[in-house]
């Protein structure tokens, strides 16, 4: 695996870490020992400010896992702010319910169980904050379902466009020859979308973040 930043850079930022909360720190580590793929720490504060600065009421994410973020975002969000979040598999799923019952919050996280795939479009609302994080092979689809479902203004937050390092190398593993070309076809969608002002940022695995101008 590639770094995206130097390893130097990288144990300099994270040596102003200072998270102590206990249900984080215990997901960081289930994650770690089991493989399960959440978002960075350092994409994940990224995301804490942004919902801090710009204050989502109805916040989305596709691809909830162990709600490692989920969590992290609604204990940022107003106190009438919710968000809803996509889990299509039947082990996350319990997994995120049993932390989200864990942390408190359960009266601003609705958790759906289903493919976004056929949950999204069935939504009844839009959204002013989308966080996509699923399967790279769906980026594109589920895109196009998140684009109708942001309002005007509303940021979208993507991870993985660096997918480690290898959307900008030359050299890529047989292994990820496949989802590397799904995420490089992606980044070019999402970076001349018409109705975006889009940048990707070298965060944690490459986080895509754009807004919505039309
Ligand atoms: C990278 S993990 C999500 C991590 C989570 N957002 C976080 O940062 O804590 C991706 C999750 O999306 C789920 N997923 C992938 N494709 C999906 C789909 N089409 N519908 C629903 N869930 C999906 C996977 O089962 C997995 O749990």
């Amino acid at each position: 695996m590639k770094e995206i930043i130097h390893p130097e850079q990288k144990k300099y930022i994270s040596s102003f870490d200072k998270e102590n909360d206990e249900l984080i720190l215990n997901m960081e580590s289930f994650a770690r020992k089991n493989s399960v793929p959440i978002l960075s720490r350092d994409s994940a504060k990224l995301m804490e400010l942004l919902i801090q600065i710009y204050k989502p009421e109805r916040v989305l994410e596709v691809g909830t896992a162990i709600a490692y973020t989920t969590i992290r975002i609604a204990r940022n969000l107003e106190s009438r702010s919710k968000i809803h979040t996509i889990e299509f598999s039947k082990d996350n799923a319990r997994l995120a319910k049993s932390n989200i019952e864990r942390s408190g919050l359960s009266k601003k996280i609705k958790l759906f169980f289903g493919d976004a795939k056929e949950v999204m479009p069935a939504l009844k609302q839009k959204y002013d904050f989308i966080f996509l994080d699923a399967d790279k092979k769906d980026y594109a689809e589920l895109f196009k379902l998140a684009m109708k479902l942001l309002i005007k203004n509303g940021v979208i937050f993507i991870d993985n466009l660096l997918w480690h390092g290898f959307t900008a190398s030359k050299e890529v593993p047989e292994k990820y020859k496949t989802s590397t070309k799904f995420i490089r076809d992606f980044n070019n969608i999402f970076m001349n979308h018409p109705a975006l002002k889009t940048v990707i940022l070298p965060v944690g695995d490459g986080i895509g973040l754009g807004v919505k101008i039309k």
